[in-house]
């Protein structure tokens, strides 16, 4: 696994590169889910491609900018699937955005996903790993080496409350539980950008991000491979919580397509109890 992520530590430090001096603007393309690609989203793309293809251990690639399984190493044990550049809708404001990796032994599902990562193109570069059984390790890029900030964990509480979807499609009992957080006295947090908006409810160590199912879109806008299961395997391990709209545990989800995409709740315990009976799935 260290292999994989040395790699995506040579990403990180690369894509930062193409963040900062690649030509901005759209191509004349959508990717398999109907988004306009950025010029960034394509480069960036196939640098990880051709970075994962040199790292011998990786079998296979799903990128969420192309259909299909990509063969990479014969020998190779696990295939990676990844969002090459989250948040290319807030990029041209120069806001965070953030490349995501879940790492899976045998079919791509919930289950199988035994790593993941993330890294955080902000103000600075962060990387977050995790491997399935042990914590999430947070690093920061400091000139041409990565400091290790220690691991994430989630306290019982936070004080966030990041809810994605376009509030005019949110289901009334969606729009009711999260008013209610701010009855509370939650702060809204949301920049648009997965990354960021989950970067920082791990980082203040509590708090509930929620894509829902809404009347427009019944799925939400997250995809389980690339998105979704990345995330929920980052929360469990720090100690929070990540679950569908049923209350079932994200990392129990199968897709049944590469792009599937599922309503997703992260959070610590108090917010997602309080999810679970403003559902009605206690
Ligand atoms: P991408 O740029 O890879 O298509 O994904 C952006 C995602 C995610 O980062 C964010 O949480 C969500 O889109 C924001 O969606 P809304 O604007 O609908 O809230
Ligand atoms: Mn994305
Ligand atoms: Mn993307």
């Amino acid at each position: 696994m260290q292999q994989i992520f040395e790699m995506i530590k040579t990403i990180a430090i690369e894509i930062g590169d193409l963040i900062i001096n690649q030509e901005m603007g759209y191509t004349d393309d959508t990717n398999t889910t109907g988004d306009q690609q950025l010029k960034l989203d394509i480069a960036c793309d196939l640098l990880i491609e051709k970075r994962l293809k040199e790292t011998e251990i990786v079998k296979a690639i799903i990128s969420e900018e192309k259909e299909g399984v990509i063969p990479c190493n014969q020998d190779g044990e696990f295939t990676v699937c990844y969002d090459p550049l989250d948040g290319s809708s807030i990029v041209d404001a120069n806001l965070a955005v953030g490349s995501i990796f879940g790492i899976y032994k045998g079919e791509p599902k919930g289950e199988s996903l035994v790593a993941s990562a993330y890294i955080v193109f902000g103000p600075r570069i962060e990387l977050v790993t995790i491997i399935r059984g042990e914590k999430p390790y947070r690093y920061r890029l400091v000139g041409s080496s990565w400091q290790q900030l220690g691991a994430m964990s989630i306290k019982d509480k936070g004080k966030l409350n990041a809810s994605g979807g376009t509030q005019k499609y949110w289901y009334p009992k969606h729009k009711k539980f999260i008013y209610s957080l701010f009855d509370e006295g939650y702060r809204l947090r949301y920049s648009g950008g997965m990354v960021p908006d989950l970067h920082q409810i791990l980082v203040k160590e509590g708090g509930l991000f929620s894509y829902p199912g809404t009347e427009d879109s019944s799925k939400g806008k997250l995809r389980m491979l690339f998105e979704v299961f990345p995330y929920a395997l980052v929360f469990e391990a720090a100690g929070g919580y990540a679950i569908d709209e049923n209350g079932k545990r994200l990392l129990e989800l199968v897709p049944e397509h590469p792009h599937d995409k599922t309503p997703c709740f992260f959070g610590s315990n108090y917010e997602i109890n309080r999810l679970k009976e403003a559902y009605g799935v206690l």
